[in-house]
Order: structure tokens, then sequence, then C-alpha cells
């Protein structure tokens, strides 16, 4: 049985004012169902993972939240790390307590802030990225890439090793826009769909070699997880762990030596990262707009077309005349911008937080 850990943590500042650090995007349903992004998440791991080996990594200030988003997933089951040290010490954790109890134990890491078209097709996709693990193999998923997007990683894919698995011969973390372009134009390169699985004990020892002090501490804690020692340990040693992303602290390294693989995926995979591909993937109407959550009553557009309307405040959202643009109301923010213009976002956050 497959070991399922869902990383829950970032805030989404391109989803501000919605997705906010208390409360994050996964904690939110942007995929136009009734679900959030974390239970849709756990929901297509299902088939794969029982409930009792399903684990979700998350923050101090999101455990409630995650805890009653999730209610029939066992406590124990939720990881909570004091503060964020991103996300290989966040899956690190997984593994190692994974690793302590079940030694072995083979393990996939699942993002919380994807839209995936067809559950049954990425079930049948991890299914064989598991066969590729018990190989020994460090595994991704590979997405076919549609545009040059600086914010994924990128994987040259090389021969074929048995099913559908591929080597993976280069991983390369967030290249610059030039490389990207490069990679796409090339036709050897998907994206890293930002999955994972491995078995944890593979996993662990590259983290060794790779990140030697991170991988100590996350084995001290680990050792002593399901113990009165347990929030010693944390409080001494997480704020000493190295924080740096899973892709760039193994990832690259491990791809440079042989040992990654990757199935290609196609499972209609979005990664729900900013309001734009909100609006790209979720049903429009007959102007093109999407308008998330809320309900009818509590939006009015005459003549606007190819917009992202997101009412949430109870409060009518009116607009007139408009073409390709963002609008999200919240009852303390109201953001407007272009379509064109949904990365800088993030721009907002960085002034607000320089305001203090
Ligand atoms: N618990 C916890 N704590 N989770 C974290 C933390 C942390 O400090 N930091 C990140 N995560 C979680 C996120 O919630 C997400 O589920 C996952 O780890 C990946 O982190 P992101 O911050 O979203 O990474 P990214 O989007 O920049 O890049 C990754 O995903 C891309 C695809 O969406 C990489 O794996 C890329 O290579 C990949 O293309
Ligand atoms: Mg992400």
């Amino acid at each position: 049985m497959l070991h399922a850990v869902i990383p829950a943590g970032g805030s989404g500042t391109r989803l501000w004012p919605l997705s906010r650090s208390s409360n994050p995007k996964f904690l939110h349903p942007l995929t136009g169902t009734a679900q959030t992004m974390l239970q849709a998440t756990m929901a297509r791991l299902a088939p794969l993972s029982g409930l009792s080996e399903t684990f979700v990594v998350t923050g101090v200030s999101h455990a409630v939240a995650v805890a009653r988003q999730l209610p029939d997933l066992p406590e124990s089951n939720i990881l909570v790390e004091p503060s964020p040290r991103d996300s290989c010490a966040a899956i690190g954790l997984a593994a190692a307590v994974i690793e302590h109890r079940s030694p072995g134990a083979v393990m996939g890491s699942f993002s919380a802030d994807h839209l995936v078209r067809d559950p049954a097709a990425f079930v049948t996709v991890v299914r064989e990225a598991v066969a590729g693990a018990e190989r020994g193999l460090l595994m991704t998923v590979g997405i076919t890439p549609t545009h040059p997007e600086t914010g994924y990683g990128y994987l040259h894919t090389g021969d074929l090793v048995a099913g559908g698995i591929r080597e993976v011969t280069e991983f390369k973390e967030k290249p610059n826009a030039e490389v990207a372009r490069a990679y796409v134009e090339s036709g050897n390169y998907l994206w890293n769909a930002g999955m994972f699985v491995w078995k944890t004990d593979v996993f662990l020892a590259e983290l060794a070699e790779q990140q030697p002090s991170l991988h100590e501490g996350l084995r001290a804690i680990a050792a002593v997880w399901d113990t009165d020692d347990r929030d010693a340990a944390i409080g001494d040693l997480w704020p000493t762990l190295t924080k740096i992303s899973v892709d760039y602290a193994v990832m690259e390294g491990a791809s440079a030596k042989g040992i990654v693989g990757t199935v290609p995926g196609d499972f209609g995979w979005h990664d729900i990262g900013d309001f734009h591909t909100v609006g790209t993937v979720l049903p429009a109407t007959d102007e093109g707009n999407v308008i998330l959550g809320g309900s009818k009553d509590e939006v009015l557009l005459v003549d606007v077309h190819d917009s992202v309307i997101v009412p949430g405040s109870g409060r009518l959202v009116a607009a007139v005349g408009l073409r390709d643009v963002i609008i999200v109301d919240t009852p303390d923010a109201v953001l407007v911008c272009p379509r064109d213009r949904a990365q800088d976002v993030k721009k907002l956050v960085d002034e607000l937080k320089d305001r203090g």
C-alpha cells in the first residue's frame, strides 16, 4: 500500500486577497466544486492509499482547519510543523516518520494546489510510478509543457526504463525564461508535476548525501515522533533545519546520478497558482466569464467578457463594459487587475508586508 503525503504550506500570494497566510489556497474551493483543494487532493488519493497511510504536513496555524476539512483522517496523521521551512523539510519529515514506522515503505508526495481533471488516469500513472520506486528510482510525474513557464521544474527525459517509466537525465528547477523557451522548443522536456514517489529509505539515503544536516535533524525528530519527547525535539531542531525546496535539495543532484525516473501524466493537470489560471481551467459563462464561489445574486455584469469574478463578501459585485479583468471581493480587501497582470498580484502582497 502506498503511503500518501500531502505537503500543505505556503500562502499562495498570487491568489491574494482570497488566499492569506492565515487562510491559504489549499483551504479554498478553487476548482469549481464544493471541495477545497486539500479535500480534492485527498479524495483523488483514496484509491491508492488507506486513511491510516495518508499524511498531511502543515503549519501549526493551519492544523485545526486541516483537521476540520478532513474529519476522517486520523489526527495523528497530521504532521504539524511549528514554522514553514520549505518543502524539503515538510516532505522529508513525513519520509523520516514513515521510514521509522515502516522501513522501506513506498511513499508518494502530492501537492495540495493542483487540479486533476481525470482522477482515474491519475491513479494509473501513480501506480506506474510506484513500480519505478520499487526499482529504486526517485520517481516524478511529467506533464507535456504548453508554454515556457518559469515557475515549474523541467525534466529532460531519456531512455525508457520499463513500462511507461523513462529515465530523467536532468532535473532543472525554475529555469529562467530563455532556458525555459529552449527546453519547450526542444521537445525533450516535461514539466515536473510536483508529485514524487520513492522508497523512503532510498530518498533518505539521497538526502543524507546531499543535505546531511537536514537529514540528521529530520531523523532525530522522527526517532522520537511517537514519544513524549516529540515537542522538545521539534522545538530544538526544527528552527535549525535548512530552508530549501525538495527540487533544489535532492532532485537536481539525484538526476545527475541517473536515479530519477518519470511517468508522463496525461490526466488534465493544472497548477492553480493565480486568478488567470483559475479563469482558464474553470467553466465559463457564454460571455467567457468565470465566476468563482458565491451565488449568482452576488454578481451583476453588463457587457463584461472573459473576466474572472470572485464575489465573497456578501455584497453585490457589479461591473459594466470590461474585458479581461480580475475582480476579487473579500470582506476586508478588493482586488482589481487586468488578467495579463495576474502574476503581479504577489507584488501587492510584498508591498503590504513592507507596510507591516
Ligand atoms: N507543510 C509545508 N511546509 N508544505 C510546504 C512548504 C512548507 O514550508 N513549502 C511548500 N510546501 C508545499 C506546498 O503547499 C505544495 O503542496 C508543495 O509543497 C510544493 O511547494 P510550492 O511552493 O507550491 O512549490 P512550487 O509550486 O514553487 O514548485 C513545485 O511544484 C511545481 C508544480 O506545481 C516544484 O516541485 C516544481 O518543480 C513543480 O513544477
Ligand atoms: Mg506550487
